[in-house]
């Protein structure tokens, strides 16, 4: 082991592939000094974990009934909103974005408002597990890199974005880029000062090219923002055919559907993130496949805002990267546990008739369930391979970024009653983990939240 390195002793649950549940039963996990994950030894080799343990600069045991998991990866999140969770969504989309959504937001431009709330939400979300987030900033570009600071600051993965909405005939004049030109200049400079920031020199904190949504935007910002995307290779974040209403705000402007808008703007890379997406065509999703982008998708705000199921395993099948997301505050909930959850009931709720001599009254689309270690899947790994990042894995070369998940906790809602499988205890995690039965947060090695009772 090399200096300054440290050893995690335990069990271990994580699903590197779609469907297969891996358990890394009583491995010691060797992490480098710069938290990248060196090796997983497994207790077939007492020799070399005993070498191991002797070398560490510090070592650390998960007492019994805690589990390890990969960090949760929430491909996306409205910073500001938060405050506002669980109210107000009862309105459609467009009516809940202006009427409570740009006036919350427009507040953050206060710096001590943004400052308190932003802290609250990046404490909530490393205390529920999420180690990275895809954040949507405000408009506003001071208070877009303060929530990037307060990420640095706090040790949570995290990919920032200035939001850029300029059409004055779609948002308000007390909250939107006065043009074009200045959103471009602005997304730049919070580029920057995230890529320069002298305490994320391992840039665990990126940048994130944000337009909000086509409806938002004028061309020329969209034309400016894809052009910027190419020069800075940077992530690129939207929202893409989330409702019906933003769906066809698309058609009628362009004639084509939102991804191939889209990619004419430059704006469908490698590194791209569509949330929603609902509608995507068959040559949409070969589009975002030939282009590399990913798919935030987020079942519990789509239920709300889209009336409409992502058809998750199509997408899977033909080979489109996604990862999940909450989609606070349009998701009423920041537990990524939550989100494995709900897509995997929507996906149930899109299923066709199982069985072809009873087919079905038809609602949906044949062979839409996916099953839980999938939704965990998307969760970690999957988010990972959309954000192009080497997370959501517990094997050499990623970041270990991890949680001790306390099956134990009282005031938890996980209930073991003795004679449970490993099985059979990771869908319990996965069914009833809150932020009571996580006891240990790492990013990058580092402990960022000890439940405060387990100090006790
Ligand atoms: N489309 C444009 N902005 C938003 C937003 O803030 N939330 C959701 N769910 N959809 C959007
Ligand atoms: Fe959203």
């Amino acid at each position: 082991m090399r200096q300054g390195s440290q050893g995690i002793v335990g069990s271990f649950f994580h699903a590197p592939q779609q469907g297969q549940l891996e358990i890394l039963d009583d491995v010691l996990i060797v992490v480098g000094d710069d938290g990248i994950i060196a090796a997983v030894l497994s207790p077939d080799h007492p020799d070399r974990m005993r070498e191991e343990i002797r070398l560490s600069d510090r070592l650390h045991r998960l007492p019994q009934y805690q589990f390890g998991l990969p960090g949760l990866v929430d491909l996306h999140v409205h910073a500001p909103q938060y405050p506002q969770l669980g109210l107000a969504l009862d309105e459609p989309l467009e009516v809940w974005l202006g009427k409570y959504t740009f006036p919350l937001e427009a507040k953050y431009a206060d710096l001590d408002f943004a400052r308190r709330r932003y802290g609250v939400l990046v404490d909530d979300l490393i205390a529920n597990g999420t180690t990275t987030a895809l954040y949507f900033a405000t408009q506003d570009r001071e208070a877009s890199k303060l929530l990037a600071d307060i990420c640095i600051d706090k040790g949570q993965r995290a990919l920032v974005g200035k939001v850029v909405m300029d059409d004055p005939a779609a948002c308000p004049d007390d909250y939107r880029d006065m043009s074009a030109e200045e959103a471009v200049a602005d997304t730049r400079d919070v580029i920057a000062h995230i890529r320069n920031h002298p305490r994320n020199r391992s840039g665990r904190v990126l940048p994130v090219i944000t337009p909000r949504f086509i409806p938002s935007c004028t061309d020329a910002a969209l034309a400016g923002l894809g052009a910027l995307a190419a020069e800075c290779d940077c992530h690129v974040q939207t929202h893409c055919s989330e409702s019906d209403w933003a769906h066809h705000h698309v058609l009628e402007r362009f004639g084509i559907t939102d991804a191939a808008a889209l990619d004419g703007f430059g704006l469908l890379t490698g590194k791209t993130i569509l949330a929603h997406s609902n509608f995507l065509t068959d040559a949409d999703m070969d589009r975002l496949i030939a282009r590399g982008a990913g798919v935030a998708h987020c079942a519990l705000s789509n239920i709300y805002f889209a009336n409409a199921v992502f058809p998750l395993r199509h997408a899977l099948e033909k080979g489109v990267h996604v990862g999940l997301g909450t989609d606070i505050s349009g998701g009423p909930s920041a537990s990524m546990f939550s989100a494995c959850l709900t897509s995997v009931q929507s996906s149930r709720l899109l299923e066709d008739g199982v069985d072809p001599a009873r087919p079905a009254p038809e609602r949906g689309r044949a062979n839409s369930a996916i099953d839980l270690v999938t939704a965990f899947h998307l969760a970690t790994a999957g988010g990972g391979v959309a954000l192009d990042l080497p997370i959501g894995v517990l094997a050499p070369g990623y970041h270990f970024d991890a949680m001790a998940v306390d099956t134990s906790a009282e005031d938890g809602a996980i209930r073991l009653f003795g004679g449970e499988s490993p099985g059979d205890i990771f869908q319990k995690i996965i069914y009833g983990a809150t932020r009571a039965n996580i006891a240990n947060v790492w990013i990058d090695g580092v402990p960022v939240r000890v439940r405060p009772t387990a100090a006790a």
